[in-house]
């Protein structure tokens, strides 16, 4: 099973990418031992701002494709977003929008697993209702979205895991969706 994974995020020092890491970690510990997991990082698709005039002048960036490609190659995407002002940060939104130019269903039909979190009790509810509410426009197969809630208090980062049990536990039921989904898929 080969997974893409990434937060949804240009931040170094990222708390989605804890998230997701931890998340590609009991995946191919526990849930589907030896996964392929490809874990991005929004930083190396950084291409100039989607415009229109941009897109008629010099065409679709290299890097869009590359992205796009990605996940056609993948069996499962996971994602982890954060939130900036209520929605999308602005490095993720211009990488969608330029891949939602080869092709609006981005997700190309994968099943997908998306979280958030942010520092504050609002855990980035918005922007992953946002990414929910889109996931069936936009191609995806969404097999389990839950925000982590507030990172500090439901993640141990020293030992780069969930620290409340029941979050745990609801991490492993989606990652054994998504691993169902996957094979069924590949059966056909
Ligand atoms: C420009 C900006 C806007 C933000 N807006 C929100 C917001 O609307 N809601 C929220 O919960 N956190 C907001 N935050 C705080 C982020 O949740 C926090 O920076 C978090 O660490 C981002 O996730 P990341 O570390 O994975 O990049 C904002 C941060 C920045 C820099």
């Amino acid at each position: 099973m080969k997974v893409l994974a990434f937060a949804a995020t240009s931040s170094r020092h990222s708390i989605n990418k804890a998230i997701v890491t931890h998340a590609t970690q009991v995946l191919a510990q526990e849930i589907v031992p030896g996964a392929d997991i490809d874990l991005i990082d929004l930083n190396d698709f950084e291409m100039p701002i989607y415009s229109i005039d941009r897109e008629n002048d010099t065409g679709i960036p290299a890097l869009a494709q590359q992205f796009f490609d990605k996940i056609g190659a993948a069996d499962a995407v996971i994602i982890s977003y954060a939130e900036h002002n209520g929605s999308y940060t602005a490095a993720y939104k211009n990488i969608f929008d330029w891949a939602s130019r080869i092709n609006a269903k981005v997700f190309q039909g994968k099943p997908m697993l998306i979280m958030s979190a942010s520092p504050g009790p609002g855990g980035a509810s918005n922007v992953l209702k946002a990414a929910t509410d889109s996931a069936p426009h936009f191609g995806a197969d969404l097999k389990a979205n839950f925000s982590v809630g507030p990172f500090a208090q439901r993640f141990d980062a020293e030992q780069g895991k969930f620290s409340d049990v029941l979050l745990a536990d609801t991490l492993r039921d989606a990652l054994r969706a998504l691993q169902s989904s996957a094979a069924d898929k590949a059966e056909g």
